[in-house]
């Protein structure tokens, strides 16, 4: 079997959790983008150097550009995370580096009202369903700062295995950070579904 093959790009671009709508983003989620990011600056920044302390408008219609246009032809696949009964935006899940390897890197964030209900955790437990259903991804990585215990509980939660610490990995705000490697693989997974 030949494993690196590329990407299949009709994909479905919206799926469902028990309290989440995840779907592509539509031109109409800029401002709900900059109104989370805005709020979430001093959680988010920390880990994530695109949430800064001047992030504008024209940066969310940028990205909101960018993935649309990439959709299915990139390497990229962002994703909004809706509350259901709500709509509200609360926070984006994303596989990058799709094609590269047969592996992609799972990234997630929730804006900072929207902490400590278990939807990062439901999100990503969602993407990950998606991305073994919908690519042809033979292992998915999620790395971390090591300070990072929030997004290390999600990592954990998602049953993923722990690799290893990498030394200098991460470059956050001008400092190295050693980060942890988490990992899941198709056959892995396929495993835990049969027992
Ligand atoms: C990382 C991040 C997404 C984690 O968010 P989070 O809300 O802590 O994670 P979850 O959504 O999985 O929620 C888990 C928490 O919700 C609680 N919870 C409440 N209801 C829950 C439910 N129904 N199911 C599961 N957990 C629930 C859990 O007890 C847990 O709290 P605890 O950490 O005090 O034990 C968030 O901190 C963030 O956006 N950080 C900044 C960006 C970032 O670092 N991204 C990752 C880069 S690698």
């Amino acid at each position: 079997m030949n494993l690196i093959k590329p990407a299949k790009r009709q994909v479905a671009d919206q799926f469902e959790t028990e309290r989440l709508v995840i779907r592509r983003y539509q031109t109409t989620d800029i401002e709900a983008l900059y109104a989370a990011a805005r709020e979430s600056i001093e959680e988010v920044s920390r880990f994530l150097p695109w949430c800064h302390p001047d992030y504008s408008i024209a940066e969310s219609k940028q990205w909101v550009t960018l993935v649309i246009k990439n959709w299915g032809v990139s390497n990229l696949f962002s994703f909004v995370i809706e509350e259901k009964s709500s709509r509200r935006f609360i926070g984006s899940v994303g596989i990058n580096a799709v094609d590269l390897h047969p592996m992609v890197n799972l990234g997630y964030w929730l804006r900072s009202s929207e902490t400590g209900k278990g939807y990062a955790i439901e999100a990503a437990q969602g993407i990950i369903d998606w991305t073994f259903a919908e690519l042809q991804s033979q292992r998915i990585e999620i790395i971390l700062s090591v300070e990072n215990n929030p997004s290390k509980k999600v990592a954990e939660k998602t049953g993923a295995r722990h690799e290893g610490i990498l030394a200098s990995r991460l470059l956050l705000h001008g400092r190295l950070h050693d980060a942890h490697l988490f990992a899941l693989t198709r056959d892995s997974r396929l495993d835990d579904h049969s027992t």
